[in-house]
């Protein structure tokens, strides 16, 4: 399998590349040209691209012949980079290739999550707040979610809870909506983020789907585990 990640030279894109190579997938990388020297641990294994992730060129020539692509979506800046970055892998990635995309919980798809107070007067302060230094546009990777829920390709948009660093513990579990008992925790190690993305491209269960995750050794994991949580939603 050939897969390109884009936003490769970052946390969660480091931790893709190792997964992806693991598996025996050929690579290409997109990153920023300053941001190049972030992968070369792995000089001579993966093709790196330089260049901005939102630039059509770039993702067209990064994709070409994929069978999958896993995108970092990210709300940096306030030049719709998450969006261009989105539509430009929608535009230019084969028909029928798997595309896999990262964001957080406070993305809904059917508007079925339910958010606690804290969540919600989180979200607002960082949307505000990031707007306010131009810094964040976290609206523009609402966008870039809604374009592609509302495409025809082979999509899954993977919602991450909070992150921590630290061994992989195995696949995240996963929950249709945030509120739902098994994601109480809030919290997965980010080597396993990565790790639920690049399963996600063999996986077609998870086609359309946008799941909540949630680190398996979580206590709110295990309980469900333990015995089945019915969903709250
Ligand atoms: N952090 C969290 O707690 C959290 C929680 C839930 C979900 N998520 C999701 O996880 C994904 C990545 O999270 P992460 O925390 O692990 O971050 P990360 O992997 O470090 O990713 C950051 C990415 O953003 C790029 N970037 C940084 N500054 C930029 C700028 N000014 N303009 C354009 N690109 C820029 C980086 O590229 P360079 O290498 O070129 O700098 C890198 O590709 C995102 O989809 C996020 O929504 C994060």
């Amino acid at each position: 399998m050939k897969v390109c990640i884009v936003g490769a030279s970052g946390k969660l894109g480091n931790y893709m590349v190792q997964h992806a190579l693991e598996r025996g997938y050929e690579v290409i990388g997109v990153c920023r040209e300053r941001s190049v020297g972030k992968l070369d641990a792995f000089k001579g294994r993966i093709t790196a691209m330089p260049g901005a992730t939102n630039d059509p060129a770039v993702i067209r020539k990064a994709v070409e012949g994929c069978d999958g692509v896993l995108t970092v979506l990210v709300p940096w800046g306030v030049h719709q980079y998450s969006s261009g970055t989105a539509q430009a892998v929608l535009d230019f990635a084969r028909p029928g290739a798997r595309l896999i995309f990262s964001c957080g919980w406070h993305i809904t798809r059917d508007g079925q999550d339910v958010y606690s107070r804290k969540f919600k007067a989180l979200v607002k302060a960082v949307s505000w707040l990031g707007r306010l230094v131009r810094a964040v546009d976290v609206d523009d990777q609402v966008e870039a979610c809604r374009r592609v829920f509302a495409s025809g390709t082979r999509w899954t948009v993977v919602r991450g809870s909070d992150l921590e660093e630290g061994e992989s513990q195995g696949l995240p579990v996963w929950s249709r909506h945030v509120g739902d008992p098994i994601l109480e925790s809030n919290l997965t190690r980010r080597v396993d983020f990565a790790l639920f993305m690049v399963a996600a491209l063999e996986n077609d269960a998870l086609i359309h789907e946008a799941p909540a995750i949630v680190g398996c050794r979580t206590p709110s994991a295990l309980a469900c585990a333990a015995r089945p949580c019915a969903p709250a939603t």
